[in-house]
C-alpha cells in the first residue's frame, strides 16, 4: 500500500517496531462488511522526524496523525471524515488527550474536522523537499476535561 502511496514503503518495517513500542499505531482501513482495503492512516506518540513535542508527545498525551492514504479510485467520495474518526477512535483509546495533524501550507480542509491551525514553518518531506506545512490541533476533551463520552459511560455504569 505504501507502494501504490509513493512515500514510506521503507519506513513499514521500522513503524512495525514503533508500534511493537507503543510510540505509533497503525490502521488499515476496509470498505464496511468486506476484506477490500481501501486505505490507511495511523498516529504517532513521538515526531520521529523532527523531535517537536507540540505534535506528539507522549507524557502530554499528544499524537499526531500520519499516513492518511486512500487508494485513488477511493478518493473524492467523502472518506476522510471517516478516517479522522476512527484514528480519534484510536486515540481515545490510548487515552491521548490532543491529536495534530499537518499538511500543505495552502491546503485548508482539516478545519471543518474540528482541527484549528496552530503553526505553519517549513518541514522536510526527505532530501531537499522542504515544504511549507501548516499543523493544526484538535482537543479530545470535554469542557469539563474528560473525555468526551466518559461522563455517559460512568453514568451507565451506575444504573
Ligand atoms: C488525503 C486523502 C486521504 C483525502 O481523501 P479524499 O477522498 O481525497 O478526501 P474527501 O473526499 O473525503 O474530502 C473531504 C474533505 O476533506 C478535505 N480534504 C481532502 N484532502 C485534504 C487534505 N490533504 N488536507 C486537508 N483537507 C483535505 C477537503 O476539503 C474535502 O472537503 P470538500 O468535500 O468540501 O472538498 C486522499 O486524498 C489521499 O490519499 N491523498 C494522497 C495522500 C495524501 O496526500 N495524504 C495527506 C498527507 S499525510
Amino acid at each position: 500500500m505504501r507502494k501504490a502511496c509513493g512515500w514510506d514503503a521503507g519506513m513499514v518495517p521500522t513503524w512495525f517496531v514503533q508500534q511493537k513500542e507503543k510510540t505509533r499505531i497503525m490502521a488499515i482501513f476496509y470498505l464496511p462488511g468486506s476484506t477490500t482495503p481501501v486505505g490507511m492512516g495511523g498516529i504517532e506518540l513521538v515526531d520521529f522526524t523532527n523531535g517537536d513535542k507540540s505534535i506528539a508527545d507522549i507524557d502530554e498525551k499528544r499524537g499526531c496523525v500520519v499516513s492518511l492514504f486512500l487508494y485513488k479510485k477511493f478518493r473524492g467520495r467523502g472518506y476522510l471524515p471517516t478516517l479522522l474518526s476512527v484514528c480519534e477512535e484510536l486515540a481515545h483509546n490510548m487515552g491521548l488527550e490532543e491529536l495534530t495533524i499537518f499538511g500543505m501550507s495552502k491546503a485548508h480542509g482539516y478545519e471543518k474536522f474540528g482541527f484549528h491551525s496552530f503553526k505553519v514553518e517549513t518541514r522536510n518531506y526527505g532530501g531537499s523537499n522542504n515544504w511549507e506545512t501548516r499543523f493544526l490541533k484538535k482537543s479530545l476533551l470535554c469542557d469539563n476535561g474528560t473525555h468526551c463520552g466518559e461522563s455517559d459511560k460512568i453514568e451507565d455504569q451506575d444504573d
